[in-house]
């Protein structure tokens, strides 16, 4: 029986491990962390993450051959091949600090690996890392190993929150990268038989080792562009008339460019677009080409700019301020489906509308009121560090509340503002929270959820981004 251990318990180990041992019942499958908490949870009812389809895969296979264990380093001596799953933050201090990738988790997961290991591994990058990361991986494992043939792969995972079991389940491909020896390619070839267990052949691609590490962040790149660009056609579309629904479907409809991740949005967020193309920057830096590390970082400005737009909009059409006022901001997670807040735009638009003093009431349907305050309280990139690393207690932020129900956080609101595109946000009954606001009540759809026709009839005052302006708006002072 193969047997594999994933080191990181997260959004990537947890789901894509249980999958492996769901479709593959000949192969046993451990996977491990250093934080007890989060193995706990997955041994429990109540899993660490929420990911549609997941509890049912999780409850089918453990305890047959999916285990979550706290006893790293017996699982890893064990193991045929070793994923290593663990974070890749950026860096908040010292040579490349606020853009290169801080690989602290992964070479003490490396270390260790070499440490307890007494027979030869495939090792196998499953978080996602700076090109060339293999070399170093591989120098780590090698120096000192008594003898031991230490492969690396990599394989990075491509599947998005919110739809990661059926991702997984049903991949575009899966991407193996190793090294064009024999060795390297026997390697490439065992991975490559987990996989055909369940995914079709002809969509596992082999690469060598950088072209598979380059690939999973030029694809961030390339998705977190498209966004960044309808956002910016968006800011265009308010100052002109035009609607940016209307001309992303017109666009998109070109089969060159395609329908997909053409929505506008307050910004996208999660753990990964903004790391992975900061990270891209400081390779592009690094290798002397400082016109493709401006291309790439453009993409992040303009979701800044789409944040800080948003918010200006908010204040600038409330009377230029939100002083003592009560916002209501619905959603909090970076998008559907999913518990994650990394990242999420909503950190950012919050935190400017406490900037101008405004109160804020939150509901979430996924998010607790700890992570709420965790997350605005904390550092800049601060929070992509293992939970039991960040503050445990932090100091909750005055003037924020988290509310049960979308109806108490706008009880008395003067406005509301959407940002994550819950689908239970397109259900509410509008006129019952109306009746509650204050009056003028505005509504700031930052997902184009809601219906705004039907809003303004209520008697709200609409802001959609990228959508004609509602005349209230318009005389309002422009937005930078
Ligand atoms: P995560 O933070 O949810 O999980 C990482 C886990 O690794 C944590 O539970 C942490 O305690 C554990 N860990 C850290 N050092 C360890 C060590 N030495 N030994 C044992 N456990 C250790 O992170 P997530 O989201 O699962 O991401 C992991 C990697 O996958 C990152 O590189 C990320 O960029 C990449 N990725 C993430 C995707 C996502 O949607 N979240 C999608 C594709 C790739």
């Amino acid at each position: 029986m193969v047997k594999i251990c994933c080191i990181g318990a997260g959004y990537v180990g947890g789901p894509t491990m249980a999958v492996i041992a769901l479709k593959c019942p000949s192969i046993e499958v451990v996977v491990v962390d250093i934080s007890v908490a989060r193995i706990n949870a997955w041994n429990s009812d109540q899993l660490p993450i929420y990911e549609p389809g997941l509890d049912d895969v999780v409850k089918q296979c453990r305890g047959r051959n999916l285990f979550f264990s706290t006893e790293v380093e017996k699982h890893v001596f064990e193991a045929d091949i070793i994923f290593v799953s663990v974070n890749t933050p950026t860096k908040t201090r010292g040579l490349g600090a606020g853009k290169a990738a801080d690989l602290t988790y992964w070479e003490s997961a490396a270390r260790m690996i070499a440490d307890v290991s007494k027979s030869d591994k495939i090792v196998v990058e499953k978080s996602t890392v700076p090109v060339k990361t293999a070399e170093a991986i591989e120098k780590i494992l090698t120096h000192n190993s008594k003898g031991i043939n230490y492969q690396i792969l990599s394989n990075p995972e491509f599947l998005a929150e919110g739809t990661a079991i059926q991702d997984l389940f049903n991949p575009d491909r899966v991407l193996i990268g190793g090294r064009e020896t024999p060795e390297g390619q026997k390697a490439v070839q065992a991975l490559k038989d987990v996989y055909t267990q369940w995914v079709p052949e002809d969509r596992v691609l082999t690469t060598n080792l950088w072209s598979a590490e380059l690939s999973k962040l030029a694809a961030n790149a390339f998705l977190a562009q498209r966004i960044s660009s309808v956002n910016a056609i968006s800011a265009l579309c308010e100052a002109t008339g035009a609607n940016i629904t209307e001309v992303a479907y017109s666009v998109g409809m070109d089969s060159r460019i395609g329908p997909k991740f053409l929505n506008a949005s307050v910004g996208f967020g999660g753990s990964c677009f903004q790391k992975d193309i900061l990270n891209l920057v400081y390779i592009c830096e690094c290798n002397g080409l400082p016109e493709v590390a401006n291309y790439w970082k453009q993409v992040i400005k303009i979701n800044d700019y789409q944040k800080s737009r948003f918010v200006n909009r908010v204040v600038s059409s409330m009377f230029n301020t939100v002083s003592g006022k009560k916002i209501a901001v619905l959603g909090f997670a970076f998008k559907k489906d999913t518990g994650d807040t990394r990242e999420t735009p909503a950190i950012d638009v919050c935190k400017g509308l406490l900037g101008d003093k405004a109160s804020i009431s939150i509901y979430d349907p996924q998010v607790t009121e700890d992570q709420i305050q965790r997350d605005l309280a904390m550092n800049k990139f601060d929070w992509d560090h293992p939970i039991h690393l960040q503050p445990m207690s932090p100091t909750a932020v005055k003037q924020v509340a988290v509310a049960w129900d979308a109806y108490e956080a706008t009880k008395g609101a003067h406005g509301i503002c959407i940002l994550t595109e819950w689908d239970e946000f397109k259900a509410l009954d509008y006129q019952r929270i109306y009746d509650n606001m204050q009056k003028p009540a505005f509504l700031f759809d930052g997902r184009n959820v809601v219906d705004a026709e039907k809003l303004r009839e209520i008697g709200f005052i609409v802001y959609a981004i990228g959508k004609p302006l509602d005349p209230w708006l318009k005389d309002m002072p422009a937005v930078a």
